[in-house]
């Protein structure tokens, strides 16, 4: 987090704007000074006059001149974005929160199942192993969204599948002709996927229905609630623990999230909401 004032935003040119799918796209930003983050860490994008939304960086952490976000358009924020070219500036304040525990992962093999827009804060994640691949036994990436034109980042698994330590596995909902690889939610790949659960851990992230039945799963499967990591997505406002709107019981989701062992949170409230 070296150098970053998480109150006070930087400003941060918009250098690429880049199609996922019909409705996520990705912004490439260029902060006006080096912006540090660790993976799963989110910051919040301001727009002049119109507002501020949290994301989750999806590109490496590792790279501190240049981030991207991955937005899905759901609302007055993300809509003003999508509408954007490219050349626009932002401000981004940040990073928030606690992210993924690499130090948990080290070591181990790594099941990563993402739903959807989930994939963006996974990309992190992904790139953040990919470059310590050394230190981890595999990575299998299970991911799953609504049909194949809403599968984001093509090239980048392309990539991940020449890579001998990752392995990566897609369903769709819908399939059509051009889909080649499972069909059904994001939990069929579970019964295909080859791990060792002793020597695993798991992370999961997508919209909470998605994660409510993999999770399920995995512990159906054996794994222990405290091997599960969940990546949670309350509406926030403040981002900073002062503000109440989004807790989950006596979490601050912005502060002490938004990464938590599922053993943590199992039983607080709305968890799935
Ligand atoms: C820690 C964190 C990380 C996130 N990372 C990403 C990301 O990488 N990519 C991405 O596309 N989205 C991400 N989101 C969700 C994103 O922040 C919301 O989609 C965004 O705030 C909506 O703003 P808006 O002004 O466009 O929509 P609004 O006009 O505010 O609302 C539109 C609809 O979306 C709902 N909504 C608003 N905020 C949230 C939220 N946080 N979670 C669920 N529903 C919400 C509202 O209740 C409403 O129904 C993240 C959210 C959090 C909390
Ligand atoms: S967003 Fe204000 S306390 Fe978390």
């Amino acid at each position: 987090m070296k150098g970053n004032n998480i109150y006070k935003p930087v400003k941060a040119k918009v250098r690429e704007v880049i199609d996922e799918s019909p409705t996520i796209k990705s912004f490439v930003l260029e902060p006006e000074r080096k912006f540090y983050f660790k993976t799963g860490q989110f910051i919040e994008v301001a727009l002049d006059g119109i507002g501020e939304a949290p994301f989750t960086p999806s590109s490496s952490p590792l790279i501190a001149e240049q981030l991207e976000v991955t937005v899905m358009k759901t609302g007055h924020v993300t809509e003003k974005m999508h509408q954007m070219q490219g050349g626009e500036t932002v401000g981004i304040r940040g990073p928030f929160g606690r992210g993924y525990p690499l130090e948990k992962l080290y070591g181990k093999e790594v099941l990563i199942i993402g739903g959807g827009c989930g994939f963006a804060p996974l990309r992190s994640l992904l790139y953040n192993l990919e470059a310590e691949k050394e230190k981890i036994k595999k990575v299998t990436f299970c991911y799953g969204s609504k049909n194949p034109k809403e599968c984001i980042y093509e090239p980048y698994i392309q990539k991940l599948r020449n890579i001998n330590e990752f392995e990566v596995m897609r369903t769709v909902d819908d399939a059509d002709e051009t889909w080649t690889e499972e069909v059904g939610v994001a939990t069929v790949l579970l019964d295909k996927v080859d791990v060792n659960i002793n020597e695993s851990v798991a992370v999961v992230v997508g919209p909470p229905i998605m994660m409510k039945f993999s999770v399920q799963k995995l512990e159906e499967m054996g794994y222990p609630d405290k091997k599960i990591y969940l990546s949670m997505e309350k509406n926030m406002s403040c981002a900073v623990g002062k503000c109440g709107h989004c807790m989950m019981g006596e979490y601050f989701v912005c502060k002490d999230g938004p990464v938590f062992r599922y053993d943590e949170i199992k039983d607080k409230p709305d968890i799935w909401k």
